[in-house]
């Protein structure tokens, strides 16, 4: 037996934020969180299954994975073997349009394509749930970017689901980029120590599903500016408690960022940011605000690039067999 399929996936961003674990194995997230998938940039992946003695192959933007940086992607691929029964290699290629130093992560798209490609590859006929819950084992944000438009992942088992299409919200998210190279601290690390370390870990944790209940009858009720505030306030509430552990992201311009957004607020025009594992700023606008508001952002201290994203589709399969 041997197979292979080629995937497409999207990186997403959360309103809600995902930020801490469920004790125990299965990568289960500890809070709800609601993303945003983002149309535009995408992974490409491509997983052929061979029959060969040897460890499984990673080559991601043209560069072999050595054994310690392909764990989780193997252990993914481990799943699909005994999900399907057979003791075949995987020969994973996979491609970003959008550079890793975008400021939006790729490993929610790397792993829902990976995810998406293995399965069909082995002949798995699984849905959509299924493919989700395997993305999530593998990085919980990856479980959103199977879908598209508006997703909510919950807490333990249940699965990543659309709660709301793309055309829900119109909005754009501008990506102010400020800073090249890879962030210090990955979000699984960064997270665990927040969990540990932090004394406003327990406040992080009780108020997060509040903020997450609130986003969604905000987004279901089209609300924009009640959508955007909270998010902010998501993001500001995960980066209080992991700074009071040591666990610091931003740099300077991602509060000169900051202090653009509230002036485009004081001026009128509604525009709110957030923010995640890393210095970046992701501003949510009205599409009709989106070039006022990125002039304003491209003039911010230490902004060195701002890409906009839309809200758009989930991971699809280009090829099969
Ligand atoms: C700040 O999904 O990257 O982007 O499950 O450990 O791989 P792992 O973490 P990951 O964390 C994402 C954190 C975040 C918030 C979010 O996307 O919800």
């Amino acid at each position: 037996m041997s197979g292979h399929a080629v995937a497409i996936a999207h990186p997403n961003v959360a309103l809600s934020k995902y930020w801490g674990k469920r004790p125990g194995e299965g990568n289960f997230p500890a809070v709800p969180s609601l993303s945003v998938t983002l149309a535009g940039l995408e992974t490409r992946t491509r997983v052929t299954w061979v029959d060969a003695a040897g460890d499984d192959r990673v080559v991601l933007g043209g560069r072999a994975l050595a054994a310690s940086e392909a764990v989780r992607h193997v252990a993914l691929l481990d799943a699909v073997r005994r999900a399907a029964d057979h003791r075949l290699r995987a020969h994973v290629e996979s491609h970003n349009d959008f550079p890793t130093a975008s400021g939006l992560a790729s490993s929610a798209s790397g792993f829902a394509a990976l995810a998406l490609a293995a399965v069909r590859a082995a002949g798995l006929d699984w849905d959509a749930s299924r493919v989700s819950d395997l993305a999530r084992s593998a990085s919980a944000s990856a479980a959103r970017s199977i879908f598209g438009g508006f997703v909510e992942l919950g807490v333990g088992d249940s699965s990543a689901r659309a709660v709301a299409p793309a055309n829900q919200l119109p909005l754009v998210v501008l990506v102010c980029v400020t800073a090249e190279g890879p962030k210090a601290v990955g979000s699984t690390e960064g997270m665990r120590r927040t969990l540990e370390q932090s004394p406003y870990a327990e406040a992080w944790l009780a108020r997060a599903p509040d903020i997450h209940a609130e986003i969604r009858a905000a987004l279901l009720a089209r609300d924009f500016e009640r959508v955007g505030e909270c998010a902010e306030g998501s993001a500001l509430a995960m980066h209080a408690s992991a700074i009071a552990a040591g666990v610091i992201y931003w740099n300077g311009a991602t509060l000169a960022v900051l202090s653009a957004v509230r002036a485009l607020r004081a001026g009128g025009t509604p525009a709110y940011a957030s923010i995640d594992a890393g210095p970046h700023v992701k501003v949510l606008v009205r599409p009709s605000d989106a070039e006022r508001a990125r002039s304003a952002l491209e003039a911010a201290t230490g902004v060195k690039r701002v890409l906009d994203a839309r809200p758009g589709d989930g991971a699809r399969l280009v090829e099969a067999k």
